[in-house]
C-alpha cells in the first residue's frame, strides 16, 4: 500500500526481547552526556526532548543497522526502487516538549520509518497520514497544509500502532505526529531512492555492525555517485530553554572531579 497510499502499517516487527534490550540501554545511555571525550551519551534538546547520539555504534546488545535492513527489504518488496539508508536516530519525548501539526516534506523519493519503543498510541504520539496525497506536488513554498480545509477529511488515517509496530511513509504525504501525553520513544530511519533532490543523510556506523547480508547488498549502505550527503547535526547556538537540572549537575560534578584530580596532582608534585 507504500505506493498507492504512501503509508503501511506492519504490527509486531520487533519482538518482546528485542524491545526490553533496547529500552533498557537507551535508558542507561540517556542518562549519561557529552563530557570530556564520552561519545557513548544523549544530547538533551530541552527537559523532555533527547536523542542518542550515534545510535548504531553506542547501541550494542541490538544491531540497528540489521533491522534497518529489514526494512529496507521490506521497502524493496513492496516498491520497485532500490533505497538507501540515509538516517538512523532514536528519539525520546515527553509531555508533547516537539509539538508538529499537518505538513508536508514536499520532497519525493524519501521514505521515512518509525518503530515504536513507548508510545504511539493513538492518544500518546501516533502518526495521522493523508492517503494518497504522496503523489501530488506541492508549492516550494508550501510546509503547513490543514487537510480539513483542503476537503481531504476522508483521505485521513489516524494509526493505530503499538510497541513494536513498524510504519514507513512517503514524506511528500501530508502527515502530523499527535500529541504525546506521556512519553514517545521511536527508532527513526529514513531511506533515500537516489534521485530525490534531499541530500542524502549520513549515518555514522562502525564496522563489527555489517552482517554477510549486508555484505551482499552494499547499495543499502552506499547512495549513487555524485549525491551530497548532509551529516545530521543536534545542536544549539544558545544553551536551551528548558536545560534539565540534572545535565547542570553532571558537568559540575564532573568539572569538580577534574579539577580536584588536577590539583591533587600539582599539590603532590609541589610536596615532593
Ligand atoms: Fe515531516
Amino acid at each position: 500500500m507504500i505506493t498507492k497510499n504512501g503509508i503501511e502499517h506492519i504490527k509486531n516487527f520487533l519482538n518482546n526481547e528485542q524491545i526490553k534490550k533496547l529500552n533498557s540501554e537507551i535508558d542507561e545511555i540517556s542518562g549519561s552526556y557529552l563530557i570530556n571525550g564520552v561519545t557513548r551519551a544523549s544530547t538533551w534538546v530541552n527537559k523532555n526532548l533527547c536523542e542518542i547520539n550515534s545510535p548504531v555504534i553506542n547501541i550494542k546488545n541490538i544491531n540497528l543497522l540489521e533491522i534497518a535492513f529489514k526494512i529496507y527489504k521490506e521497502l524493496n518488496d513492496k516498491t520497485s526502487k532500490k533505497f538507501t539508508l540515509s538516517g538512523v536516530r532514536v528519539i525520546i519525548e515527553k509531555k508533547n516538549s516537539h509539538p508538529i501539526t499537518w505538513h508536508t516534506d514536499k520532497t519525493k523519493g524519501v521514505i521515512r520509518a518509525i518503530i515504536y519503543l513507548k508510545g504511539g498510541e493513538e492518544d500518546n504520539g501516533n502518526l495521522s497520514y493523508v492517503k494518497e496525497s504522496h503523489l501530488k506536488v506541492y508549492d516550494p513554498e508550501a510546509h503547513k497544509i490543514d487537510p480539513v480545509k483542503e476537503g481531504l477529511n476522508e483521505k485521513i488515517v489516524s494509526l493505530n500502532t503499538e510497541v513494536g509496530d513498524l510504519i514507513y511513509f512517503d514524506i511528500n504525504g501530508i502527515h502530523k505526529k499527535n500529541t504525546v501525553v506521556r512519553e514517545r520513544r521511536v527508532l527513526f530511519f529514513e531511506f533515500h531512492d537516489g534521485l530525490s533532490e534531499k541530500p542524502v543523510g549520513q549515518v555514522i556506523f562502525d564496522n563489527s555492525k555489517i552482517t554477510h547480508e549486508i555484505k551482499s547488498n552494499i547499495n543499502f549502505l552506499f547512495p549513487e555517485k555524485n549525491k551530497i550527503v548532509k551529516s545530521y547535526s543536534i545542536y544549539s547556538e544558545s544553551l536551551p530553554e528548558d536545560t534539565p537540572l540534572k545535565v547542570f549537575y553532571y558537568y559540575l560534578k564532573n568539572f569538580n572531579k577534574i579539577f580536584f584530580t588536577k590539583f591533587k596532582k600539582k599539590l603532590f608534585k609541589f610536596k615532593n
